[in-house]
C-alpha cells in the first residue's frame, strides 16, 4: 500500500520536564537500523533474560556497545561480555551513533556519548513493566529511545511508582529522549498488540542508548 505519510517531516511533542518525543525522527534511517539489528543479532542473539527474582522477561533483548545491560542471579548489571556467547558485545554501528547524536542534540542534550545500547524485541503480548532506568552511574546523561515497527503504548510517570501515568502511542521512527528532571521517571510498555508492519513484520523493536559510567 502506498504510504502517503512516508516522507512526513519529523515534529516534537513535549512529554515532561526534560523529556520530549521526536516523532518520526528515525524514519529515514529505519531500514539501515533494522539491517544492523539483524547483523548484531547474528553475533549476540536475542534472548529472554531471567530477572534475579527468577522471572523470564517477555521482551527478548540483546546489546551492542562497550557494555550491555544484562541480568544474573544477583541483579542487573552492565557487562562488557555477552553472557550467552562469552564474547564482547558487538560494537555500536555508525548509523546508531549518528542517530543518537542527532536525536540527543535535537532534544537539547548535546554531547551525549552513549557507551551502551540495549535492543529490545517485542512479540505479541510482550511488555515491559513500570521501571526506572537507574543502573547507569552517570544520571546527568539522558536516555535516547528509538521505536521501530509495530506501535506500542508507552507509559511515562514520575519519580514515584504510583505517580500518575501519561500514555502515548509510540510508532515506527519515533524517538523519546528523557533526562534532567525526568531522567529517573518510571516508564514501561503495555503488552504489544498483534499486527503486521511492513518493516518488521509481527515485531516491535526498541533501541535505547545509555551512558553508563
Ligand atoms: C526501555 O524502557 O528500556 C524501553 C522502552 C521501550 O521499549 O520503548
Ligand atoms: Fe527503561
Amino acid at each position: 500500500m502506498l504510504d502517503l505519510f512516508a516522507d512526513e517531516a519529523p515534529w516534537q511533542e513535549p512529554l515532561a520536564e526534560g523529556a520530549v518525543i521526536l516523532r518520526r525522527f528515525a524514519c529515514a534511517d529505519a531500514r539501515q537500523l533494522l539491517g544492523q539489528i539483524s547483523l548484531l543479532a547474528d553475533r549476540s542473539p536475542f534472548r529472554q533474560m531471567v530477572t534475579p527474582g527468577g522471572y523470564t522477561m517477555s521482551v527478548a533483548m540483546t546489546n551492542c556497545g562497550d557494555v550491555g545491560w544484562t541480568t544474573d542471579s544477583h541483579g542487573y548489571l552492565y557487562s562488557p561480555i555477552d553472557p550467552l556467547t562469552s564474547q564482547p558485545w558487538p560494537a555500536m554501528p555508525t548509523i546508531f551513533r549518528e542517530l543518537s547524536d542527532a536525536a540527543s542534540k535535537a532534544a537539547g542534550y548535546p554531547g551525549f556519548a552513549p557507551d551502551a545500547c540495549l535492543i529490545n524485541r517485542y512479540a505479541v503480548g510482550a511488555k515491559l513493566s513500570l521501571h526506572q532506568d537507574k543502573d547507569e552511574l552517570n544520571l546527568q546523561q539522558p536516555i535516547v529511545s528509538v521505536s521501530l515497527g509495530l506501535p506500542a503504548v508507552f507509559q511515562f510517570g514520575g519519580l514515584k511508582r504510583n505517580d500518575p501515568l501519561k500514555r502515548v502511542m509510540l510508532e515506527h521512527g519515533d524517538v523519546v529522549v528523557w533526562g534532567g528532571a525526568s531522567r529517573l521517571f518510571y516508564h514501561g510498555i503495555l503488552p504489544l498488540k498483534t499486527g503486521q508492519h511492513s518493516a518488521t513484520g509481527e515485531f516491535r523493536y526498541n533501541i535505547t542508548f545509555r551512558h553508563t559510567r
